[in-house]
C-alpha cells in the first residue's frame, strides 16, 4: 500500500512525485510511457531547441549589421533535429535518475482509478493491482484537432509531429496564433519558411494585452510570416501532394498545416466514471485549496484541472500543493494570480496579474503606464527594439500585472512577478535601481512613471 499513487508523469505528476519526499511519503508513479509528459517530450523543452537553432540562424544572417561577416549561413536540419534530441533524452535520464534518488517506483504502464487504488495495464497485457491512500491524476492533456483538419501525421499535423519533422517545411499554415502557433510561426518565419498564421480573433495571443499582440504581430510579419487575424479558415483540401487552405473567398497552398488550436484533457479511460469526481467535456474540477476531486482521496493536477492555465509550471505548482494537503492536511493553495505566462517567440511576450481589459473587467479603477525599447540603450546594442513594457495598477494602489515584450522577456517578468504577487505599489517597486545599461531598464522606467515621477 503507498502513501500516494500518481498516474501521469508529466510536470504535474512527476513534480509530485519528487516532493513527496520532503515528507517521506512512500510514492508510485504510473507512466505509459518516459517520465516527462508533453512538456519535456513534445512540448516546452524541444519547441525551445528548435527556437533557439532559429535564433541563432537569424543572428548569424544579421552579423554583418554588428560588423560581423559571417556568409553562407545554413541550418543543417538533422543536426538540429539531433540536438533537440539530445536535450530531450539527456533531461528524461537526469528525471528518471532523480525519482530514483528519491525512491519513487516509477510503473510502466496505463492506470486506471480501482477500488481502493489503481490498476496498471502493461504493454505486454499484464494488470496488476496496487494499493493506494491517495491518488493523483495528472494524466495532461493533448493537441485539439477542429474539423476539416484531421491530424494525418503527415500533411495535417499537431505540434507534436511538427517538433519531429525531419526537413523544413517550404510552405506551412498555421490555424491559431495562441502561444504555440506564434512560436511555430516565430521559429519557422527566423528559419526561413514561408509561414502562413491565421488567427480566428481578432489578434495574435487573444488575451494579451493589444499593444504587445501587435508589437508581436509586428516583429512576426518581419520575419516574413503573414499574419492573418480576424479570418477563420475553410477545410483543407489536398492536391497533388500539397494541402489548400481556404479562407475567405482566397486560398494558400503549403506544405504543411500545423493545428494548434488549444489542448485537450486526457482523462478517458482513467476511470473517473466510477467516482463522485465531477467532470465536464474531460476537465476534472477540483477544490482549488487542496487539488482535490469530490472524492476524497482522489486529487487532480495539470492540464486536466478546469479552468486552471494548462502551463507546466502551473502543473508543477499543483503537484506541491496536492503533496503539501495528502502530508499535512494542511492547505498551501497555488497563487494563480502570479503565474507568469511566456510567448517563447523572438523576441519574447511574457506576462503576469491582469491585463488592462481584465483589470477594469474585474472593477479595478486603474492607471496603465508603458515604455517602449526603442530609447532602452541595451536593446539598441542588441538590435531588438520593437518590444515595450506595459503596467497596469489600481489607482492609488498596488500593482496589478504587466506585459513585457522584448529580448528574455520570460526572464524579466520575474521582477514584475514579486511585485504583482507580493501587491508592490508603483512608487515602492520604483525605488530600487535597475543596473544600466540592461533591458530591465524599460522596467524600472514603467514604474518610475507609474510612481508619478518619470525619468528619460
Ligand atoms: P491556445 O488556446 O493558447 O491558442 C489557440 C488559438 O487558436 C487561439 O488564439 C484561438 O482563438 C485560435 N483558434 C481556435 N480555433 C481556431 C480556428 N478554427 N481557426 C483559427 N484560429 C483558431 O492553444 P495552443 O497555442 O494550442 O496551446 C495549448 C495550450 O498549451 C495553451 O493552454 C497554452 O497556454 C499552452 N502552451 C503554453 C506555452 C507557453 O506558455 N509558452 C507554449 C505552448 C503551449
Amino acid at each position: 500500500m503507498y502513501d500516494v499513487v500518481i498516474i501521469g508523469g508529466g510536470p504535474g505528476g512527476y513534480a509530485a512525485a519528487l516532493y513527496a519526499h520532503n515528507f517521506d511519503l512512500s510514492v508510485a508513479l504510473v507512466e505509459k510511457e518516459r517520465v516527462g509528459g508533453t512538456c519535456l517530450l513534445r512540448g516546452c523543452i524541444p519547441a525551445k531547441s528548435w527556437l533557439k537553432t532559429a535564433e541563432v540562424f537569424a543572428t548569424v544572417q544579421k552579423a554583418a549589421e554588428f560588423g560581423v561577416h559571417a556568409s553562407d549561413a545554413s541550418i543543417d536540419w538533422a543536426a538540429a533535429l539531433e540536438r533537440k534530441n539530445t536535450i530531450v533524452d539527456g533531461l528524461v535520464k537526469g528525471l528518471s535518475g532523480l525519482l530514483r534518488g528519491r525512491n519513487v517506483d516509477v510503473m510502466d504502464g496505463f492506470g486506471r482509478l480501482a477500488d481502493g487504488g489503481v490498476e496498471v495495464s502493461g504493454a505486454d497485457g499484464n494488470v496488476r493491482q496496487i494499493g493506494a491512500r491517495n491518488v493523483i491524476l495528472a494524466t495532461g492533456s493533448e493537441p485539439r484537432a477542429i474539423p476539416g483538419y484531421e491530424f494525418d501525421g503527415d500533411r495535417i499535423v499537431s505540434s507534436r509531429d511538427a517538433l519531429d519533422w525531419r526537413v523544413r517545411p517550404q510552405r506551412v499554415a498555421i490555424i491559431g496564433a495562441g502561444a504555440i502557433g506564434c512560436e511555430f510561426a516565430s521559429f519557422l518565419g527566423d528559419a526561413g519558411s514561408e509561414v502562413h498564421l491565421f488567427e480566428m480573433l481578432d489578434q495574435v495571443v487573444p488575451g494579451a494585452e493589444p499593444e504587445a499582440a501587435k508589437a508581436l504581430a509586428r516583429e512576426l510579419k518581419k520575419k516574413g510570416v503573414k499574419v492573418r487575424t480576424g479570418v477563420t479558415v475553410g477545410p483543407a483540401e489536398l492536391r497533388n501532394g500539397h494541402v489548400v487552405v481556404p479562407f475567405e473567398g482566397d486560398y494558400v497552398e503549403v506544405d504543411k498545416v500545423l493545428v494548434a488550436v488549444g489542448r485537450a484533457p486526457v482523462t478517458e479511460g482513467v476511470g473517473l466514471e466510477t467516482t463522485k469526481a465531477e467532470v465536464e467535456r474531460g476537465f476534472v474540477h477540483v477544490n482549488r485549496q487542496t487539488m482535490l476531486t469530490a472524492e476524497p482521496h482522489i486529487y487532480a493536477v495539470g492540464d486536466i484541472v478546469a479552468g486552471t492555465p494548462q502551463l507546466a509550471h502551473a502543473g508543477f505548482a499543483e503537484g506541491i500543493a496536492a503533496i503539501t494537503h495528502i502530508a499535512t492536511g494542511e492547505t498551501a493553495p497555488v497563487d494563480y494570480r502570479a503565474i507568469p505566462l511566456v510567448v517563447y517567440t523572438h523576441p519574447e511576450m511574457a506576462s503576469v496579474g491582469l491585463t488592462e481589459a481584465a483589470a477594469r473587467q474585474a472593477g479595478y479603477e486603474i492607471e496603465v503606464h508603458d515604455h517602449g525599447m526603442r530609447g532602452v540603450g541595451r536593446a539598441i546594442i542588441q538590435g531588438e527594439v520593437g518590444g515595450l513594457v506595459k503596467l497596469v495598477s489600481e489607482v492609488d494602489g498596488p500593482i496589478l500585472g504587466a506585459t513585457v515584450v522584448g529580448p528574455a522577456a520570460g526572464e524579466l517578468i520575474h521582477e514584475l512577478m514579486y511585485s504583482v504577487a507580493w501587491e508592490a505599489l508603483p512608487d515602492e517597486a520604483a525605488a530600487f535601481i535597475h543596473a544600466h545599461p540592461t533591458i530591465s531598464e524599460a522596467i524600472g522606467e514603467t514604474l518610475l512613471t507609474a510612481a508619478g515621477r518619470s525619468l528619460h
